[in-house]
């Protein structure tokens, strides 16, 4: 069966180190490169938490560090979501190779322009790479299938009231990709919040018996005492950014809608939301499939064999 190209863009971050996991597990997706943005924690950890990852489950895809911080904004970080390190609970041993020298904008760059067939990226965390990349070489749109995110909601924020955290971090970013025309799949909180995974879940990876399942628990272990904290009201875990991985892999399992969506970037109060023309007023063409629902033990069994088929 042919593999589905795709540029991992990300900030690990525990989901989003559990996304590159069932990504590199699933064994459909061929990845031309992983690249790292700030977000979740600064430029250099999240980078850094990329490669302990890739190295402790023995996978070494090209690696690049994109931009330092967002297009025009300070950075904002979430450390109360994923610790210091951006990726506490577990313990990683540090990266076992090297990251690429070259910035992550022109890794793509390159993988786009000599690639013969269209990639699909899939970014989970702000959108900056993409952002700056699609801004300073439009032209390259052509060589983008589509770009499946985690980011946004439908309705309401996590964030802020309206607004998620990878969109919020970088909504001048958000705004190039999502008006770029390349067509976009909006894995936000309305369907990631609907991904959760609960405790007796987290144990099946544990006693999957390999080294990556044992990872996966004590990621999702930390991961699930903020989100079960009094004040959040979850049940368990949200896994945010595995969704847009497992959209890549089979879209079926998912629920989705297509809607004219716009960036919000000078709200007062509502910076960053993803305004979702429901009542389609502004009879705009649709620019992003919206998802919606999923269903969740496909999605977790999907995850299961993905973490089942590595060390
Ligand atoms: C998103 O923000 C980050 O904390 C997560 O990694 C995810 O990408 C959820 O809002
Ligand atoms: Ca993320």
């Amino acid at each position: 069966m042919r593999k589905i190209p795709v540029i991992i863009d990300c900030d690990p971050g525990h989901d989003d180190a559990i996304a590159l996991i069932i990504a590199f597990g699933s064994g459909v997706l061929d990845i031309k490169a992983v690249t790292t943005c700030a977000g979740n924690q600064t430029p250099d950890k999240t980078l850094n938490n990329a490669l302990r990852v890739l190295s402790f489950i023995e996978k070494y895809p090209i690696v690049a560090q994109g931009a330092l911080e967002p297009i025009m904004r300070e950075l904002m970080i979430a450390p109360e979501v994923h610790g210091e390190s951006g990726l506490d609970g577990p313990e990683l041993p540090p990266p076992s190779f090297e990251p690429s020298q070259k910035n992550a904008g022109d890794v793509i760059l390159d993988i786009l322009r000599t690639s013969d067939e269209k990639i699909t990226l899939i970014p989970t965390g702000p959108l900056t790479n993409i952002g700056i990349l699609l801004a300073a070489h439009p032209e390259i749109k052509q060589k983008i299938e589509r770009i499946i995110l985690m980011g946004g909601a439908a309705v309401g924020g996590n964030w802020t009231p309206g607004a998620e955290f990878n969109i919020l971090v970088d909504p001048e970013a958000a705004d190039i990709v999502f008006k770029s025309g390349i067509p976009i799949v909006m894995c936000g909180l309305d369907v990631t919040h609907k991904a959760m995974i609960f405790k007796d879940e987290t144990e099946k990876f544990r006693r999957i018996g390999n080294k990556t399942g044992k990872l996966v628990a004590e990621l999702l272990d930390f991961f699930d005492l903020f989100h079960r904290k009094e004040g959040f009201g979850f049940a368990g875990a949200p896994l945010h950014d595995p969704c847009a991985v497992a959209y890549a892999i089979d879209p079926s399992i998912f629920t989705s809608v297509d809607y004219f969506v716009e960036i919000e970037t000078k709200g007062q109060h509502t910076l960053g939301a993803t305004v979702v023309d429901f009542k389609r007023k502004y009879g705009q063409k649709n620019n992003v499939t919206v998802v919606l629902d999923l269903d969740r033990e496909k999605f977790i069994n999907l995850m299961y064999s993905a973490v089942k088929n590595l060390t």
